[in-house]
């Protein structure tokens, strides 16, 4: 399977569904932190870029009353309709928008200099281009809108060492080269209890990477290289033991870099 295609993601996330909102992981804290973060007030326009079944965008619109106006985008056309039913249900008027959310400014309708907050949970490191993404998103900010994002830090899989290119400095950077200032950016606590890991066991576990879900696998892709993988995994059992402290242990946590940036 090719790496994090969008046909990839859809499929992966239109499978995950129906499951997602019973699902015991870390998703509903951190929605109402975005909650908390994004503190939507009557009359606001946000738009919820990679919504899922809603979990954030159903008490946006809660919060925006009537005058307001919600926006949920995603790729997962099974998700969207789990979130449309579940907004109909309450009689929420919410705009659902079945698109890839780093080309969302070609959709009608979501127009530059609109939203007062441009949120996305959970999915930045899905995209192929961020960078392009979060500058395209920052057009759509009206002056002093905010946009609220982050990544998953480093020491969340610290078998996925390659995601710190990604972590704390860069997704800032992503928001100040959007022309955002350079607001806020902060570590949240852990979502999920802290895992430890045996570095005895390094060997096993770079194994065990090739065996996980399609999408979190994407994220070795470089490793998948059959020529290189033997050697990978030397470098991996020697990199995991000079991370470890003197009790050969290394904890995980699930933990993310926010951002926080506001269009000037
Ligand atoms: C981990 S879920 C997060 C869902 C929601 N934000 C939440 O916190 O519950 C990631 C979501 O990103 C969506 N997604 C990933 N890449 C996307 C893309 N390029 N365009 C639109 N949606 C995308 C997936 O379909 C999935 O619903």
């Amino acid at each position: 399977m090719s790496p994090n295609t969008l046909e990839s993601i859809k499929s992966y996330y239109n499978a995950r569904a129906p499951g997602y909102d019973t699902e015991t992981n870390f998703h509903p804290h951190q929605a109402s932190d975005y909650l908390h973060w994004i503190s939507p007030k009557p009359g606001m326009h946000i738009l919820d870029l990679a919504c899922g079944t809603g979990a954030i965008t159903l008490p946006l619109k809660r919060a925006v009353g009537p005058t307001g106006r919600v926006v949920g985008a995603d790729i997962s056309d099974v998700s969207l309709e789990i979130a449309r039913s579940k907004a109909e249900d309450e009689g929420l008027d919410i705009e659902w928008v079945e698109c890839d959310i780093s080309t969302i400014y070609a959709v009608p309708g979501i127009e530059e200099g609109s939203f007062d907050v441009v949120s996305c949970a959970a999915a930045l490191v899905l995209l192929k281009d961020p960078g392009m993404a979060v500058r395209e998103w920052a057009r759509l900010l009206k002056p002093g809108g905010l946009l609220i994002t982050g990544v998953l830090t480093g020491d969340t899989m610290v078998r996925g060492i390659v995601l710190d290119r990604v972590a704390e400095e860069e997704v800032m950077g992503l928001l100040r080269s959007a022309g955002l200032d350079g607001g806020e950016s902060f570590l949240t606590e852990s979502y999920a209890e802290p895992k430890y890991l045996d570095v005895e066991k390094a060997g096993e576990m770079f194994d065990a990477l090739f065996e996980e879900a399609p999408v979190p696998r994407t994220w070795y892709a470089d490793l998948v290289v059959p020529s290189r993988r033997e050697k990978s995994k030397e470098i991996f059992e020697r990199e995991m033991k000079k991370l470890a402290g003197p009790d050969g242990k290394l904890v995980e946590y699930v933990r993310f870099h926010m951002a926080i940036g506001r269009k000037v």
